[in-house]
């Protein structure tokens, strides 16, 4: 599939989608407490996303069953919502949510410290936040592709944690995943030529230990294999003449 290249127009169209999924990932947040269930937060998604005249991107896709995806400590990426999954102080949860609206998607993560984490984790988000931030600054017209990456792996190996290797970022517009695929590791100052008009799903995952991780039998949730903890963010970032155009801001 070729890179879409999108007009000011469309990213214009993305940015209203980018700002209703920020207002669903800030109707959630309250609400990320110990002893509310990941089912919980999905509901609150879907009523919010509904209220916005939007869809949720993810369900449905592939199969998945859910607005949210609610991945808790060594869960990495595509835990589903559960009235059995509560919420415990010293946990921490990944928040990950795409929507539709007018034909556009957009997509972006969060992860939280229920309580107070351990400092090991708590420094864990910290760092896994920082380097989406610095990855975002990479997003300038002439810049490589892999600088994205390589600046996610720079920051988060020079803390000893593990880059997971086995999902990466990704293109964003009409459709949830366009190419390209955009590797949170690399080589600085290879891959393609960063233009105007690219966007681009930019989203760390990030364990505590090793970057090794498999799926769960319910075919989704994607764990780490040496059960450390895991964090990840995610924005959705237009590149521009003027910069980086972070939509889900
Ligand atoms: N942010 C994830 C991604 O880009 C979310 C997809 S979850 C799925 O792949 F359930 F929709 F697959
Ligand atoms: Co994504």
């Amino acid at each position: 599939m070729a890179i879409m290249i999108k007009t000011s127009q469309e990213i214009e169209k993305m940015r209203i989608s980018g700002v209703a999924l920020r207002k669903v990932h800030n109707a959630i947040a309250p609400h990320v407490i110990a002893g509310a269930s990941t089912m919980d937060l999905e509901e609150i998604a879907v009523a919010k996303i509904a209220e916005l005249g939007g869809k949720a991107a993810f369900k449905g896709y592939h199969g998945y069953p859910a607005a949210l995806c609610t991945s808790i400590n060594e869960e990495v990426v595509h835990g589903i919502p559960s009235k059995k999954r509560v919420l415990r102080d010293g946990d921490i949860l990944s928040i990950d949510c795409g929507v539709i609206i007018d034909g556009y998607y957009s997509d972006a993560a969060m992860t939280y410290a229920i309580g107070k984490a351990e400092p090991r984790i708590q420094k864990l988000l910290e760092v896994t936040q920082a380097s989406l931030e610095a990855a975002i600054d990479q997003c300038k017209v002439g810049g490589r592709l892999f600088d994205i990456g390589a600046t996610v792996q720079e920051i988060c190996e020079a803390e000893g944690f593990g880059v997971v290797r086995d999902f990466v970022g990704h293109g964003i517009g009409r459709s949830m995943h366009e190419d390209p695929q955009v590797p949170n590791f690399g080589t600085r100052g290879k891959g393609l030529r960063l233009k105007a008009g690219m966007v681009l799903a930019i989203e760390p995952m990030i364990n505590a230990g090793k970057p090794e991780v498999r799926v769960l039998p319910d075919g989704w949730t994607a764990v780490t294999v040496d059960g450390s903890f895991s964090a990840h963010f995610e924005q959705t970032v237009a590149i521009t003449e003027n910069g980086p155009l972070v939509l889900t801001r």
